[in-house]
């Protein structure tokens, strides 16, 4: 009697633990298929630009997370980032509209 209650202890265990395996996983492409269609002025030029050059290593982060002078440092830190791995380095004008792109778009502090 006691044996069969704990196999069905076990075996409801095992069922919820997939299942919340399960709604993990599925959130968590949720959120990163959030992250990529969220980007702010979608299909604009600084839009497409910055998803280009700044969404090959890693998606591109939303520009909202961070405030306008962290970007400021992030684009100086990516910069060398791009160069470590031997990236074209970023024209001045690219520099310019991701830089404006970012920033305009930053989160408020
Ligand atoms: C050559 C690959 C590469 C490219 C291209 C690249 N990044 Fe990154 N990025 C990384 C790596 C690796 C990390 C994580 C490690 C780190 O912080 O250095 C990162 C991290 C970040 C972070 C998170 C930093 C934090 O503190 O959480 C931001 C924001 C970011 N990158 C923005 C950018 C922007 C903006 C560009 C375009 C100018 C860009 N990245 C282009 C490789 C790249």
């Amino acid at each position: 009697m006691i044996v069969p209650l704990r196999r069905d202890g076990a075996a409801h265990a095992a069922g919820a633990a997939s299942l919340l395996m399960a709604a993990l996983v599925t959130a968590v492409l949720g959120l990163a298929a959030c992250h990529r269609s969220a980007l702010p002025e979608k299909g604009t030029y600084p839009e497409r630009l910055y998803a280009a050059r700044c969404g090959q290593c890693h998606a591109p982060y939303d520009p909202r997370t961070m405030t306008a002078a962290m970007w400021q440092v992030q684009m100086h830190v990516m910069e060398g980032t791009m160069a470590a791995a031997g990236r074209r380095p970023l024209t001045p004008a690219e520099r310019k509209t991701i830089t404006d792109y970012v920033t305009r778009n930053a989160g408020r502090d």
